[in-house]
């Protein structure tokens, strides 16, 4: 028997629930080269801004023994040159875009989805872990009312699908995740990074600039997974999860606990074809389990609304 793969956020139908994580993919444009674009179910841009971004200085990026750090700065070409130079590239492969907005105040984020409205894309996805300049640096993901700011700014120039992607670095996600649906917002994606740092022993200094870095990989998937189960229990909108994706077992695990669409980062810079492998993998997956729609797996866990 062969297993549907198709899924729907709300109102964005997908050919199947596989995605790659922005930040891990470029604009999308340079990846058919190296993976199988035309088979994933959308493809998520890198966060865009108003204006172009340099990004941090090195050193940017650090293994560690579980997880990978990155400290990489919201660096992009800017939202003229993404839509002058990359969109048409993109449009060409198959899937649906996902355009990952950020900006560093409420009206940034409104200001950069007006102007990709003229991209035609199918759905956005804002990256509430941007720096708020007002609030001192503080992201916006990290405050109900910041998140809500955002969120009803952007709701007031478009109607498409809008995805808000939750900070862990909180201690109620369910409250942001609350306060941006709230707002309008489609759906949620969880999480971003793990705010972690590295200190340099040898000059007794934090090993990245701004002290703090991302921790992504397989290190945060129990953290993450724990978070869309925390969403899936509580609020009713279509979840997508990330965080140390690698496998269909991951993937399945992500989808029993309640997410409709997964995201695959930085599994993705060890192995460039991993999104697309996931596809073929999770039919495998669903196939040996009998599985004739893959959307039958959402929330599937036993006693996922139950638990007190
Ligand atoms: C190098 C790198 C760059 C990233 N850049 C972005 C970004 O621009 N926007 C964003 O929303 N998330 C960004 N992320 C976070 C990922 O999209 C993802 O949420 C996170 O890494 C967890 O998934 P993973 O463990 O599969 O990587 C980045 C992650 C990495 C490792």
């Amino acid at each position: 028997m062969t297993c549907d793969l198709s899924t729907d956020l709300g109102p964005l139908g997908l050919a199947n629930p596989v995605m790659n994580a922005s930040g891990t993919f470029g604009y999308g444009d340079e990846w058919p080269r190296l993976c199988n674009t035309a088979v994933l179910g959308a493809i998520v841009t890198k966060t865009l801004t108003l204006e172009p971004r340099a990004g941090n200085p090195p050193p940017r990026l650090q293994e560690t023994p579980s997880g990978l750090l990155n400290s990489i700065g919201l660096q992009n070409v800017g939202v003229t040159a993404f839509l002058a130079e990359h969109l048409s590239a993109l449009r060409a492969l198959r899937p649906p875009v996902i355009a990952s907005v950020g900006g560093a105040s409420a009206e940034e984020f409104a200001a950069v989805v007006e102007r990709l409205e003229a991209g035609a894309l199918e759905a956005y996805e804002l990256n509430v872990s941007c720096p708020n300049v007002a609030q001192g640096g503080l992201s916006f993901g990290r405050s109900p009312g910041e998140t809500a700011r955002v969120v009803r700014g952007v709701r007031r120039v478009t109607q498409r699908p809008l995805f808000v992607k939750l900070t862990p670095n909180v201690t109620d996600i369910v409250a942001i995740g609350r306060a941006a649906l709230d707002e309008g917002a489609t759906g949620l994606t969880a999480v971003n990074t793990f705010l972690g740092m590295e200190i340099d022993l040898e000059r007794s200094r934090p090993r990245f600039g701004r002290v703090g870095a991302g921790l992504s990989g397989p290190a945060i998937r129990p953290l993450a997974l724990y978070r869309i189960w925390e969403l899936a229990r509580s609020l009713d909108c279509p979840l997508i999860g990330a965080g140390g994706i690698v496998t269909a077992r991951d993937a399945a695990a992500f989808m029993m606990a309640g997410a409709t669409a997964v995201q695959v980062g930085t599994a993705t810079l060890r192995d460039p074809a991993r999104p697309a492998a996931l596809v073929t993998e999770l039919a495998t997956f669903a196939e040996a389990r009998g599985l004739a729609r893959i959307r039958d797996l959402v929330a599937s866990l036993e006693g996922l609304r139950d638990v007190p």
